[in-house]
This record gives C-alpha cells, sequence and structure tokens, in this order.
C-alpha cells in the first residue's frame, strides 16, 4: 500500500516536471531509506545454541566435524552418517545435503567447503546456505570446523548471500527469513570482533551498492543517488562530502557531464566523498566511478529490449560509493576520495546531438558523435575535477563502459585497462583476494589513432567497429595526465547476475565493492 502510493507519487511528480532542462525533479521524497528493504536475518555469534531450528554444518569431506556447543545425539549423528553414505556426499566445495526428520531440528543443512577451505570457501559455503535457508521459518544454527577467523568468513558469505531486493512486492512476496543465523564456535568473541570490524561493513557496502543499482531509474536519479549515500554515511568520522550541481560544474566548464545530462530535467551532478582513516598517507586514492542512472543512449537511441537494465548504469558510481562505506565503517587506516559521475542519458529537444563538440574542465575539445558513448564523457571532467581538487596519487574508474567487454569477458571477469603496471598488478592481486576478478586487456597506442577527430581534440567514438572496449579506455585516459597512476575497470559483463551464485544472489552483483576495498587496504 505504502509502496504503492511511493511510486503513485513517483509518477506523479514526473508528469508535472516541467520541461525546462535546467529544473531539478526531486521525486516528491521517494528517496525510500536503506533500511526499508526487506527482512535479512541477524547475524550473531555463540559458544552453544539450542538443539532445534534449521542447523548449517560446513564440511570439509564426508566426516561430521565437532560440533562443540551444539548437543546432537549419537542417533542423530547416525542418521546424518547413513545420509551422507546413501546420497555420496563429500563435503565438496559447493555441495549441500539438505535432510529432515532428524532430532528436533527443522531441517539439518550439509554445505562442502572442500578440504582446507580458504576464506572464500567458507564464505561461499555460508552464501550457500542463506541461499538455500532462504524461506526457512526458523531461526539457523551454523556449525562446522571453521575456527574463528573462519566463523567470521561464514558469517561474511550469509550475509552477501541473503541478499534480497523485494521492496516493490506487494502480493506473491515470499515470506521474509524468520529467525537469526548464529554462528557457534569455542570462541564467539573473537570471531564477532573480526566480523564486525572487517566483514560486516564490507557487506554493507555491497548492500548499499546492489541497492542502488536495482532501484528503477524513477527512485534513483543524480539527486536522490547522492542523498541515499548521504543517509550510509551519516555520522561516520573521517568522512568529508562534496557535491556540484549542474550550475556549478556548467559554471566550472565541465562541459562534457553537463552535456550528457542536459536531454533530462533531472539534474546531472557530481558527488565526491573523501575518507581519511588515521595515520593514512597525505595523497588519496581516487576511485572514479561512472553513474549514468538511466541510459538511454539519448539521440543516439538505443532499441527497446533490455533497455531497462540501463538502470544499472551507474554501477560504477555505487560501487565506488560502497567501498567507500566500508572502509569508513571498519576505519581502515586509508585514504580515498570516491567519486560518482552523476547524469541521466535521455533523448529530448535539449540533449546533445550527435556532432556536438563540448569543451572539458581540462579545456580539451571532444567530438560527440554517438550519444550512447556517454560514460567515456562524464569520467573525462569527474577524473580532470579529482586530480585537480584532490592531487591522488592513483585514479580508478570503474564504468559500464561498453557492450564490447560483454562480448570479450562475459560475466566471468571484468576488464582491466591500465598504463600503470604497478596498480594493475596491485588490481589483478585485489581481484584473486576478493573473489571479483579481473582480465588485463590492451591499451594499445595505435587504438588511439582511430579517435583523432579533424575537428576537435578527440571524438568519443572510433570511425568503424573495433576493439570497442579498449576504445572506451583509450576515451578516457586521454584526459588523465600520464604521471598519474591509472586504470580503468570496465564491469558491463559483471553488474548484473542472470542466475545466482553463492555470494551473489540474481539482479545487481554489487561488483567492485569487495575489489576496491580490498585494493585500498592493500596500499596498492
Ligand atoms: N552503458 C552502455 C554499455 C553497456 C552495454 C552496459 C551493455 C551494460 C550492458 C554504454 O553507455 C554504451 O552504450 N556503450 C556503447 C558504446 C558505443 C556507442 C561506442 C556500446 O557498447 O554499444
Ligand atoms: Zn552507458
Ligand atoms: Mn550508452
Amino acid at each position: 500500500m505504502r509502496t504503492k502510493s511511493l511510486l503513485l507519487a513517483a509518477c506523479l511528480s514526473l508528469t508535472l516536471a516541467p520541461a525546462a532542462h535546467a529544473q531539478t525533479v526531486t521525486g516528491s521524497g521517494v528517496v525510500p531509506s536503506a533500511a526499508a528493504n526487506s527482512a535479512e536475518r541477524a547475524i550473531g555469534f555463540a559458544a552453544s545454541a539450542p538443539a532445534n531450528g534449521a542447523l548449517v554444518v560446513v564440511m570439509t569431506d564426508a566426516t561430521l566435524p565437532p560440533l562443540g556447543g551444539i548437543a546432537l545425539g549419537a542417533s542423530e549423528r547416525g542418521a546424518i552418517a547413513a545420509a551422507v553414505a546413501a546420497a555420496s556426499f563429500d563435503g565438496k566445495a559447493g555441495s549441500t545435503l539438505s535432510l529432515r526428520g532428524i532430532g528436533a531440528w527443522s531441517r539439518i543443512l550439509l554445505v562442502g567447503a572442500g578440504t582446507t577451505p580458504a576464506p572464500l570457501a567458507l564464505a561461499e559455503a555460508g552464501g550457500k546456505a542463506a541461499q538455500e535457508l532462504k524461506s526457512e521459518a526458523h531461526p539457523v544454527t551454523v556449525a562446522g570446523a571453521y575456527g574463528d577467523a573462519g566463523a567470521a568468513d561464514v558469517a561474511y558469505g550469509f550475509a552477501l548471500g541473503q541478499y534480497r531486493f523485494d521492496r516493490y512486492k506487494t502480493v506473491d512476496k515470499k515470506a521474509p527469513p524468520t529467525g537469526a543465523v548464529t554462528l557457534v564456535g569455542a570462541n564467539p568473541v573473537a570471531a564477532e570482533a573480526a566480523y564486525k570490524n572487517r566483514w560486516k561493513p564490507l557487506a554493507d557496502g555491497v548492500r548499499l551498492s546492489r541497492d542502488l543499482a536495482n532501484e528503477p531509474a524513477n527512485v534513483i536519479y543524480p539527486e536522490s543517488f547522492v542523498a541515499r549515500v548521504r543517509e550510509a554515511l551519516a555520522g561516520t568520522p573521517g568522512v568529508s562530502i562534496e557535491v556540484l550541481d549542474e550550475a556549478a560544474m556548467r559554471k566550472l566548464g565541465m562541459g562534457t557531464i553537463v552535456g550528457v545530462g542536459q536531454g533530462s530535467p533531472r539534474g546531472s551532478r557530481l558527488m565526491l566523498v573523501r575518507y581519511r582513516g588515521a595515520g593514512a598517507p597525505d595523497a588519496p586514492i581516487a576511485f572514479v566511478g561512472k553513474g549514468i542512472t538511466f541510459d538511454s543512449g539519448g539521440i543516439s537511441l538505443k532499441p527497446g529490449a533490455g533497455m531497462w537494465d540501463m538502470k544499472g548504469d551507474m554501477s560504477g558510481a555505487a560501487s565506488v560509493m560502497g567501498a567507500v562505506v566500508s572502509l569508513a565503517k571498519s576505519r581502515a587506516p586509508v585514504h580515498v576520495v570516491g567519486v560518482a559521475a552523476l547524469a541521466e542519458n535521455m533523448p529530448d529537444g535539449n540533449a546533445q546531438r550527435p556532432g556536438d563538440i563540448t569543451r572539458t574542465l581540462s579545456g580539451k575539445t571532444i567530438e560527440m558523435l554517438n550519444s550512447d558513448a556517454e560514460g567515456r564523457l562524464v569520467l573525462a571532467d569527474a577524473n580532470e575535477y579529482v586530480a585537480q581538487a584532490y592531487k591522488p596519487r592513483a585514479i580508478v574508474n570503474i564504468a559500464t563502459l561498453t557492450g564490447a567487454i560483454v562480448g570479450a569477458l562475459d560475466d566471468q571477469y571484468a576488464g582491466l585497462f591500465a598504463r600503470d603496471e604497478k596498480l594493475a598488478a596491485a588490481l589483478l592481486a585485489a581481484g584473486t583476494a576478493s573473489g571479483e576478478e579481473l582480465w588485463r586487456m590492451p591499451l594499445h597506442k595505435n587504438y588511439a589513432e582511430k579517435i583523432k577527430s579533424d575537428i576537435a581534440d578527440i571524438r568519443n567514438i572510433a570511425p568503424s567497429q573495433g576493439p570497442g572496449a579498449s576504445i572506451g579506455a583509450h576515451v578516457i585516459g586521454y584526459f588523465v595526465d600520464e604521471a598519474t597512476p591509472w586504470a580503468h575497470l570496465d564491469i558491463a559483463g559483471v553488474n548484473d547476475a542472470s542466475k545466482a551464485s553463492p555470494l551473489v544472489p540474481k539482479g545487481m552483483t554489487g561488483f567492485g565493492v569487495r575489489l576496491l576495498d580490498q585494493l585500498a587496504r592493500d596500499g596498492q
């Protein structure tokens, strides 16, 4: 009911919106708080738990590990062992076995993590359990041979895996999970500290990123994106926020970001969030994300099929802010500035036309030959602004930039383009450690020949089909000083999952939060 009226209000505000481009559509209070998202199980740690509800056992092989604080009688153990043998369950990573009718348990779920599981394998076991027990109407107890740090890893995976986005469902809504999840282990205080100091803030950052990207474009537009991020960071020590509105950007001469947004009644924004932890260096690392809150293509309009997915074209900006949330909330000893280059790309009488030439903040000019190649345009101004105003020691872009990267890497890897070998190596390592993997792509200088313009400094597309993802990267890189270590991540193939995996439910993935969080902590 409430949701319906909110949506209605949003639609009304749209219809009533004045056509003048400089007017900002506010959305009449549709910015629902992050807390409005549907129930998740609270996550806790204990030395023991009652012998009822659902039990998850993290297994490394076919043998039931010691379960410490959980009372499991000989007959229950016997029943589990018989089921394990009958099903040839071997505890391999990713395997599960669901049992009912044992003792007073509503269900016993065995989840394999493989022999000597790494932290990521434990997290995946937790994520798998969360998804299997999505609609279990009981509290959940988790046990297994994972130690204190391992319990925090499992909890982290559970937090990522239990994510759902169903706030707009009013009928046929799956019942929210009932009860908390408790991880049982010998030292719950240490396990809880490990979770709260690192993994919970990170899971919160991933949730924010997924929420921002899953929200439709009538709810998340530049101004409401800013409001959501402010809300997520309210009261967090070490954080300072700067927001440039369209008028400020026009005045500064940020022609490309203003140009991309000028077909939309929703004003563009540049949001910069600095977080400086104790003992961190003077120069920050800049994470600069593409924040196109809807990409219709503009006058170079996209075909209709699948266009809805372009509500997620702000995934780069969302993941940048998710990483900043994680780093700030965990008080990491790092110095970062997260930048969201926010605009809505729409066709309109006032929209920019193919062939238009705009001047960026750097003073360089760009011939805009296809308004659907807009991500590189907003990033050109965003990179220049952060370089001037924050003097970062490195710049990392993250953007749903090209369809070409989807053809090359699909949903397996994000594409990594880098001019700096040390930064490239650090990103690849952070990808492996975080589970958000990258594949290096080429930035050959000959590709750059294709973006020379006859009448401006460069053009935003190549004259004919070519290495599209590399061309896009070159356009962005053209606006970054060669002396600044720079990398660009094309996440167009990984920002939206068409099917669930243990840590990533179906829908927008929040890709990049875990990766950038890791990169910042590793010191790059
Ligand atoms: N946002 C799109 C890229 C995209 C495609 C993201 C598929 C996610 C899934 C981007 O703005 C775009 O439209 N790129 C064009 C560039 C072209 C006009 C040079 C593309 O890839 O087709
Ligand atoms: Zn786009
Ligand atoms: Mn586009």
